[in-house]
């Protein structure tokens, strides 16, 4: 084996402002299965995350919901905590962007870019909410497009004709926090002057640190020369406030990379390492970022340019991935297929989600496709079907011998396979290129499955005589299993410990190719359920975003509906039918009758407010529908002792309920 690496892995900064989603968990996935892959080859790999905390969209809405941004943020993270935690996401550190280290290292990092000469100052002008004393960002303005007038459009370009034009430019145009009409208003801001480092990023941008069809996409933004980068935001706004400056607060994208080293520095801080082996210039350790293709340029330009300006070293790689969709389509919460990590695990397992990603997972930023019924069908087919299987139908046999591994190898050319085969999927795995990784795997899973199937062990076994070559079939049955769990192990944590626990043995890279001979093992327990198409559906409908309510009118809007209940509580509610056999009005009571109901033999008096619908002699003999268990109440005129049901606003439009014909006094409803 090599020589053991030191690496520093990171997934992008999810934002605190929403829940994950699975489009989050590609990322996630996706860096998770390599961290766990580079830690099972013995290399010394960490890997931290946080909460990209700030930003104006967070600080509206805590300002919506009536807490500080410092509760909101401190929600949203333990959310997405429980969710990373809930789908096996290993991190060994996960941070905020506002905490103490982030503000000192961005702080830190601002200070020398100031000093080298990198940061300019200017005025500009840009639109602002008199009402409510802020600047917009142009997706907080709304109004009608200058060239196609279709209504409702953001400050930047239009939806309907694709128009791009500066926010003012919008007819009519309100801002979407209070409607009021912005102004033009000046103010200075700070910028990152970024072109003056266009030569050493054509350079960086072509060593190696990105993939191919990336760095032809920077060179084409290159190409066409780079602009100053504004860094700073005007109060009010949630952030650092920035050194040197009144009233100005470095831009979320400013800080949020930073994010990336205050995780490491808090990890680092927390498990007695030194922070500089990961951050100096000289630093031999490697730094991975693995990102969406949308925020390339935050990581591939600004990213390294501040990071050389300040005299840190840069990352080693930036891997970009592509988009989810599902079912081909762009996630949608119309279609329930914009499903959050949590509405998937209420009704899924995360490591069917984690070899699905992985099955389509590439080194590449194309877009990836989750397809509900490929999903089912190929969790089902391979894990299920291929992988598992494999131990289920040979375990049994060790069993019944003992539970001790034949001490030979049954086909050795068989075993050789899966020898061989050990090293180019553990370099495929490195390369990112997992869905070539499964694709081999299952290949061998097959030749597996093939073997087994043509030795069957089952018939050898009825037949006297045969259990050395019973047990030997079947010992190279598990040693197969064994090689793919190891392989699968980054993909599938939860399984591959329940099948070291069945093999009694550490799944390591090292030991994938030694054969268990003579090796006791431990019963066999199903290893994974299959997938119900049923769920799957069950956690499209969650997700669906709940229609709009049909705004109530008349008497419902007075009186909207009642706020959801448990069965239990409704199952408090004992309902009978009672025939109602006298009715009276009531004296000095405008409203109410009193009504004597029977509950099959036994008698209850009511007060009922339904007088002003009902003529009581119109009502003896008809059946209705009662609460029965009510606690009797004490009126002015007497007892009464449960509740007639009746339906309507009141007044004339009063309806008693009553059952269809075969209802008999005292029977339950239900
Ligand atoms: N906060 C920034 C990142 C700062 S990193 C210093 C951000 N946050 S995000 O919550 O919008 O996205 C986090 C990551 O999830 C990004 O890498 C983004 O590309 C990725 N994804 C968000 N939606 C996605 C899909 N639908 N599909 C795949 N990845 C997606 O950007
Ligand atoms: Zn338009």
């Amino acid at each position: 084996m090599t020589e053991q690496r030191k690496i520093l892995v990171t997934s992008a900064l999810p934002y605190a402002n929403g829940s994950i989603h699975l489009g989050h968990m590609v990322e996630t996935v996706q860096t998770d299965i390599w961290v766990r892959f580079q830690k099972m080859r013995g290399h010394d790999c960490i890997y931290v995350c946080a909460d990209d905390a700030h930003g104006t969209a967070i600080m509206l809405t805590a300002e919506k919901l009536g807490i500080t941004p410092e509760q909101q943020i401190a929600n949203m993270q333990a959310e997405h905590q429980k969710d990373f935690a809930d789908f096996l996401i290993g991190f060994d550190n996960y941070h905020s962007t506002h905490s103490p280290e982030n503000k000192a290292l961005s702080e830190l990092i601002y200070n020398r870019l100031k000093a080298n000469g990198h940061i300019a100052e200017r005025m500009i002008t840009q639109a602002y909410d008199p009402e409510k004393g802020l600047f917009l960002a142009d997706r907080y303005i709304k109004g009608t497009c200058p060239k196609c007038k279709t209504p409702d459009q953001y400050g930047d370009n239009c939806e309907a004709c694709g128009a791009t034009y500066a926010p003012m430019d919008l007819i009519d145009p309100k801002s979407a926090i209070s409607g009021a009409t912005p102004v033009a208003k000046e103010s200075k801001h700070l910028f990152f002057k970024l072109p003056e480092f266009t030569e050493y990023l054509r350079e960086w941008t072509r060593a190696g640190h990105l993939q191919e069809e990336v760095a032809n996409k920077l060179a084409e933004w290159l190409d066409g020369g780079l602009q100053e980068w504004d860094i700073s935001r005007d109060a009010p706004y949630f952030g650092f406030e920035i050194p040197g400056e009144k009233d100005k607060y470095f831009y979320v994208w400013l800080d949020a990379p930073i994010g990336y080293m205050a995780s490491c520095l808090q990890y680092c801080e927390r498990e007695g390492r030194n922070f500089d082996t990961y951050w100096a210039p000289d630093s031999e350790a490697e730094v991975y970022h693995f990102i969406g293709k949308d925020i390339i340029n935050f990581h591939a330009l600004f990213w390294p340019a501040m990071l050389s300006s300040a005299q840190y070293r840069t990352p080693t790689k930036v891997c970009a991935h592509g988009f989810l969709t599902v079912n081909g389509k762009k996630m949608s919460k119309s279609r329930g297929t914009f499903v959050n990590a949590r509405t998937y695990l209420d009704h899924l397992d995360p490591e069917y989600l984690r070899y699905y990603y992985a099955s389509k997972l590439t080194a590449g930023v194309d877009d990836l496709d989750l397809n509900l019924d490929d999903f089912v069908a190929r969790v089902n087919s391979d894990l299920v079907g291929k992988v598992v299987n494999i131990a289920s139908r040979t375990a049994k046999f060790v069993q019944q011998q003992g539970g001790v591994l034949a001490p030979e190898v049954a086909d050795t050319a068989l075993w050789q396979k899966f020898v061989d085969a050990s090293e180019p999927v553990a370099q495929l795995f490195e390369a990112r290129e997992f869905s070539r990784a499964m694709r081999d795997i299952m290949a061998l899973a097959d030749v597996a499955n093939e073997y087994i199937a043509t030795q069957a062990p089952w018939s050898m076994a009825k037949e006297p005589g045969r259990e050395k070559e019973v047990l030997a079939v079947c010992t190279l049955g598990i040693n197969m299993f064994a090689a793919l769990m190891t392989w699968l192990k980054p993909v599938l944590p939860k399984t591959a410990a329940a099948a070291e626990e069945f093999l009694s043995t550490e799944l390591t890279w090292r030991n994938a190719t030694l054969f268990l001979g003579g090796h006791k093992i431990n019963t066999f327990k199903p290893l994974m359920q299959r997938v119900e198409l049923d769920k799957v559906n069950q956690m499209i409908e969650a997700g669906k975003a709940p229609a709009p309510a049909a705004a109530p009118t008349g008497w419902l809007a007075k009186d909207p509906l009642a706020a959801e209940i448990d069965y239990a509580d409704f199952a408090k509610v004992d309902l009978r039918i009672a025939q109602i056999i006298a009715a009276e009005p009531v004296a000095g009571a405008d409203k109410l009758l009193q009504l004597t109901l029977d509950l099959g033999g036994e008698t209850r008096n009511v007060f009922a407010g339904i007088k002003s619908a009902y003529d009581p002699a119109t009502l003896v003999g008809k059946h209705t529908v009662m609460v029965a268990n009510l606690k009797p109440r004490k009126m002015k005129f007497g007892m009464s002792e449960g509740m007639v049901l009746a339906a309507g606003p009141g007044g004339k439009d009063l309806f008693l309920l009553e059952p269809d014909a075969g209802a008999q006094s005292g029977m339950k409803v239900m």
